[in-house]
């Protein structure tokens, strides 16, 4: 995960304010303003070592390895702590630095077992790769070791060593700042505390594997990956997750052509990092005994029995049942389903076959759960960024904590920096707790309840949302300076209707708002701008009389359909 990044909190839209310059072992370069002086020393080649600070999460100064020499200032200030100043002058390598990360590491490894041979950081472990860059060599201490069962179990997915935790508090800021589920915290005093989970209560958080990813060394374990390659075995690409629309930035790593591990990639843009617990560890499934590797035909007689055959079978099947629907009552008879799940590319050609190949406009990539596809085209977008960073979001689709996670993340986020997030939700929802406030109304009269929101006038109690909460919403929307209303179905049973309807009613009265779709499935969003849906062609183009045929068949499309599926 990439180091220096801005916190959340600190990226809130707004052009950066003037630079000022400070030095750092001897170079002079511009900074930002309140920025830290770990993070502007990084941007510029010099790496403090560091242990506790991570770029999206608050500064703690827990394990004091980024302490540096400033001059004109006593002691040795933690970098990760400290704000540049206009002619600050710091120094990183300085003797007293040195003999200063000697001492912190030789007092962190007291009590570390020094299991590096047996445990999963191995080789990849920044306690291990700080002591050999930064350390002392050797250490004076030949005292006993701390002694903790290991490793123990604290969820399904995560196991705990507390031998080998060195106290920097990552795992715990993390599930209480940015997740907001406490559920791991220190316990004991002095010498014995001890990271761990409440008695009886196991670390239930969809994001826990993101714990194990921040741990600096081998204290939190994904069951998973325990044992299964070291890092010089493996072999990786950058991919994106596609469990659920959000479509976060991963590391794809396998071993012995098998994928072990995934991994979040920082994306600025979409999950800062991290990944919920559903993208990051299903994976697994792609070794699931009950996994179809091959085609299967069912057996004639509709016995419920599958037989395998050859692709070249299967596919021949296909195609002669496809050239007799076609011929028997043409193309309006064939229905392409899928492709949510595709690249764009993919998507692509899914929809050139249908369309322009055999000629049919009976596609759908969204499966019945989804909302009006020319509508979706046709809003302004919003990306998750503009989400994060407009002045009021309304929220009206699934539960985000449940079916897009770090959507979820990055919405809180926004919540604390202080967008006022209004929730329409028939129940309330992970989010609830961070919107400023919730409009709870009776399953399937979302549109009354947004009739209500836009029109002037006392609004009274609606669809059992309260006329005060009406008001309260009302007035946000109308002092708000940018608007992102986050659209979708809140469940199977919520007819479409009633959210296309809403989101119609929020453009007409608030006309730079802008639309942030939260369709189900991986890359629906681009299945539906590839054409992957009634009444479209690829790039939102409308099938119909005085369409874009001739383009497309001079593209080298066969033919496009005439009218929508
Ligand atoms: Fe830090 Fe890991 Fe210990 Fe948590 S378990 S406090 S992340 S060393
Ligand atoms: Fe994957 Fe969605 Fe989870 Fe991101 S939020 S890791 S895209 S399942
Ligand atoms: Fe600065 Fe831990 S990184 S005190």
């Amino acid at each position: 995960m990439a180091e220096n990044l801005p916190n959340e909190n600190q990226t809130n839209g707004h052009a950066p304010p003037a630079a000022l310059n400070v030095t750092v072992d001897g170079v002079t370069f511009p900074a930002q303003p309140g920025e830290l002086v770990i993070a502007a020393a990084e941007r510029h080649g010099v790496y403090i070592p560091r242990f506790c600070w991570h770029p999206r999460m608050k500064p703690v100064g827990m394990c004091r390895m980024c302490l540096v020499e400033v001059e004109g200032m006593r002691g040795l200030p933690p970098a990760c702590t400290l704000p540049v100043a206009d002619g600050m002058v710091v120094h990183t390598q300085s003797p007293t630095v040195k003999k200063a990360q000697d001492g912190v590491l030789e007092f962190l490894l007291i009590n570390h077992p020094l299991d590096c041979p047996v445990c999963d950081r191995g080789g990849e472990c920044p306690l291990q790769d700080t002591t050999v860059a930064f350390g002392p060599g050797e250490s004076r201490f030949v005292e006993e070791k701390r002694h903790y069962e290991k490793p123990i179990p604290i969820s399904d997915l995560v196991l705990l060593d507390r031998e080998r935790c060195i106290l920097c508090a990552r795992c715990t800021r993390f599930a209480d700042e940015i997740v907001g589920d406490p559920l791991i915290s220190f316990t004991e005093r002095g010498g014995g505390t001890q990271v761990l989970t409440f008695p009886d209560e196991p670390f239930a958080s969809y994001f826990s594997g993101n714990t194990v990813e921040l741990c600096p060394v081998g204290a939190l374990l994904a069951k998973p990956y325990r044992f299964r390659a070291r890092p010089w075995d493996l072999e990786q690409d950058d991919s994106t997750c596609t469990t659920c629309a959000v479509g976060c930035r991963t590391t794809v790593q396998s071993s012995g052509d098998r994928v072990v591990r995934v991994l979040g990639i920082d994306s600025d843009a979409v999950n800062h990092g991290w990944l919920c617990d559903k993208g990051r560890f299903t994976h697994e499934s792609l070794e699931a005994d009950d996994r179809v590797l091959t085609p299967l035909r069912r057996v004639a007689g509709n016995s419920g029995q599958f037989e395998t055959v050859s692709w070249a079978e299967a596919l021949e099947e296909v195609a002669d049942r496809i050239r007799d629907a076609l011929a028997g009552r043409g193309p309006s008879s064939v229905a392409v389903l899928g492709g949510a799940r595709c690249t764009n590319e993919d998507a692509y050609a899914w929809a050139k076959l249908a369309k322009g190949v055999l000629g049919t406009d009976n596609v759908d990539a969204q499966l019945a759960d989804g909302v009006d596809p020319v509508l979706v085209s046709a809003l302004a977008p919003a990306t998750i960024d503009d989400a994060c960073a407009a002045d009021v979001v309304v929220v009206m689709g699934p539960d985000l904590k449940e079916e897009l996670p770090v959507l979820f993340l990055r919405v809180k986020a926004a919540a604390q920096r202080g967008a006022k997030i209004i929730e329409l939700s028939p129940v309330r929802t992970g989010l609830s707790q961070y919107a400023t406030t919730t409009l709870v109304y009776r399953p399937g009269e979302l549109a009354a309840v947004t009739d209500a929101l836009v029109a002037a006038g006392d609004p009274g109690d609606v669809a059992g949302v309260s006329g005060d909460e009406l008001r309260t919403a009302r007035e946000l929307l109308g002092a708000a300076s940018s608007i992102v209303v986050a659209y979708g179905r809140s469940s199977l049973a919520e007819p479409a209707v009633g959210v296309e309807h809403s989101v119609v009613r929020l453009a007409e009265t608030f006309p730079s708002a802008r639309f942030l779709p939260l369709l189900r499935r991986g890359n629906v969003r681009g299945a539906l701008a590839m054409g992957l849906a009634p009444g479209l062609l690829p790039g939102g183009i409308p099938v119909g009389p005085g369409d874009a045929g001739p383009w497309f068949r001079a593209g080298g499309w066969p033919m496009v359909p005439t009218s929508a599926g």
